[in-house]
C-alpha cells in the first residue's frame, strides 16, 4: 500500500531516533517518496547524511539553507504528503504539537499538515506516566491525529516500563493498515442519510429549548461515509461546525419537525440512515410570536407537547435492504435502554455511549461506544477520538450489510 506515497518522516531528539533510521528504510523499500523533517535535537541523536542517503533526499531541519538563502516550505511539504509520521515524538515536541508552539521546521510543518499524522511518542517511562504528557497526547488524539502507542519494555535509562517507540514494522503495518482503509470505496453507490446535533425549539422570536449536542459525532460520520465512497445526505439541526469535504450535501434544520421533514424526503432513496442527532422530545405547545416580557409574573409555565420520533417514524416504514442505526446517550442502566431503543423503534444497531465514560457523549472530541445489534452482538470499544468512533461505527454497519 506505501507504493508511490508522499510520507513525511518527523524525527524528534529522543534516544529512539536510532530506531527511524530502520522505519525509513522499511519505507523506501515499500516503495514510499519519503522527506525526512528532522529537529536541531534530532541531529545529535541520528546525523542527516545517513538519512538524507536513505531517502535520496536532503533532510530538511531549518527554515532556510543558511548560505544560500533557499526557504524551506513547510505549507508546500504539508501540501505534497499523504501522511506524516512523527517517530520518536519526544514530551517536548508532543507539547510543541499539542499547543501550537511552532519553534522549528517541525512543528511547523506539523501545523501545515492537510494529511493524517501519526504520532510515535518515545520517553522514560516516568516522563510518559506524566499528567502533563498526558493530556497532551490526549489533546493531539482530540485534533484527530492518530497515536501509536509506545509499548512496555526496557528504556534506555535502565529502567522497565511505558515508553518504548512502537517497532518500526509495527508502525509500517499502522500505515499500511491506514492506506488500505483509505482507499476502501466500500459505500461507492450507496446513499447515506445521517442526521446530526441538536434540535432547538422555539419559545418565542428569542428564545428555545435545546441541548447541548454539538453535531461533531454525526459530522464525523458523514466524513466517514463519504470517504468510503458514500453519497452522504446530513441533516442538521443549529451547530458551528463546518460542511466536511467530500460527497456530502448538507441540509440545515432547527426543530424536530423540520428534520423529520428533510429526513422523510430523503429516506426512500437512502441505503443507510444514521440517527445521531440529539432530538428534542418535547417542544412548546405555542409559540409566542413576540419576545415574551418579564412583566410582573412571578413564575411561568410553558406547556410542551410531545415531538415526533424521527428513527421510530422512519422505522416503521423502512423497505427491505434499509440498514439503520440509532444512538443512546444515557446516563444509567445503559446497555437495557440501548436494547429497548433498538426494538421500539425498529434499528438493525444502536450506539450506546454512556455519560458515566469519561470524555464520552455530547460536546468533547471523543466517544467511548458499545455496539449492540438486533441480531444480539455487543462490542465495545475503548476511548477514541471521534473520527475513528466513526470508522468503527461504519465498520459495524458494513459488518451488519454482509
Ligand atoms: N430520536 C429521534 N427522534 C426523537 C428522539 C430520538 O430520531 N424525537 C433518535 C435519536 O437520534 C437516537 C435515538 O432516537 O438515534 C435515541 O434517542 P434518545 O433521545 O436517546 O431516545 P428517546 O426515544 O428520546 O428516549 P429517552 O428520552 O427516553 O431516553
Amino acid at each position: 500500500m506505501l507504493k508511490g506515497k508522499h510520507i513525511i518522516l518527523g524525527i524528534t531528539g529522543g534516544i529512539a531516533a536510532y530506531k527511524s533510521v530502520s522505519l525509513l528504510r522499511l519505507l523506501v523499500k515499500g516503495g514510499a517518496e519519503v522527506q525526512v523533517v528532522i529537529t536541531p535535537a534530532g541531529k545529535e541523536f541520528i546525523t542527516p547524511v545517513t538519512l538524507s542517503a536513505l531517502s535520496g533526499k536532503p533532510v530538511v531541519s531549518e527554515f532556510f539553507t543558511a548560505n544560500t538563502g533557499e526557504w524551506h516550505s513547510h505549507v508546500d511539504l504539508g501540501l505534497w504528503a499523504d501522511c506524516m509520521v512523527i517517530a520518536p515524538a519526544t514530551a517536548s515536541s508532543i507539547a510543541k504539537m499539542a499547543n501550537g508552539v511552532a519553534d522549528n521546521m517541525l512543528i511547523t510543518t506539523y501545523l501545515s499538515a492537510k494529511s493524517p499524522v501519526f504520532i510515535a511518542p518515545a520517553m522514560d517511562l516516568d516522563m510518559m506516566a506524566h499528567p502533563s504528557t498526558h493530556r497532551n497526547i490526549e489533546l493531539l488524539r482530540s485534533y484527530g491525529n492518530n497515536i501509536i502507542e509506545p509499548e512496555t519494555g526496557f528504556l534506555a535509562s535502565g529502567l522497565t516500563g511505558k515508553g518504548r517507540m512502537e517497532e518500526p514494522e509495527k508502525i509500517v503495518e499502522v500505515l499500511d493498515r491506514f492506506f488500505e482503509k483509505n482507499e476502501n470505496q466500500s459505500l461507492a453507490g450507496k446513499k447515506v442519510l445521517i442526521t446530526a446535533g441538536p434540535t432547538y425549539e422555539a419559545i418565542d422570536p428569542v428564545r428555545f429549548i435545546g441541548n447541548y449536542s454539538s453535531g461533531k459525532m454525526g459530522f464525523a460520520l458523514a466524513a466517514e461515509a463519504s470517504r468510503r465512497g458514500a453519497e452522504v445526505v446530513l441533516v442538521s439541526g443549529p451547530v458551528s461546525l463546518d460542511t466536511p469535504s467530500g460527497n456530502i450535501r448538507r441540509v440545515d434544520v432547527r426543530s424536530a419537525r423540520e428534520m423529520l421533514a428533510a429526513c422523510e424526503s430523503e429516506f426512500d432513496t437512502a441505503d443507510i440512515a444514521i440517527f445521531c442527532a440529539a432530538v428534542a422530545d418535547y417542544a412548546p405547545e405555542q409559540v409566542a410570536d413576540r419576545k415574551i416580557k418579564r412583566g410582573d409574573m412571578p413564575e411561568m409555565t410553558l406547556r410542551l407537547v410531545r415531538n415526533p420520533d424521527i428513527a421510530a417514524t422512519l422505522g416503521s416504514r423502512r423497505r427491505d435492504g434499509q440498514t439503520l442505526v440509532g444512538f443512546a446517550l444515557e446516563t444509567d442502566n445503559e446497555m437495557e435502554n440501548g436494547r429497548s431503543k433498538l426494538r421500539r423503534k425498529n434499528l438493525d444497531m444502536v450506539v450506546v455511549n454512556s455519560m458515566r465514560d469519561a470524555g464520552a457523549g455530547f460536546s468533547g472530541d471523543t466517544n467511548k461506544i458499545t455496539v449492540v445489534t438486533a441480531e444480539g452482538d455487543e462490542k465495545s470499544f475503548p476511548l477514541k477520538s471521534k473520527s475513528e468512533v466513526a470508522a468503527d461505527i461504519i465498520d459495524c454497519i458494513e459488518d451488519l450489510s454482509v
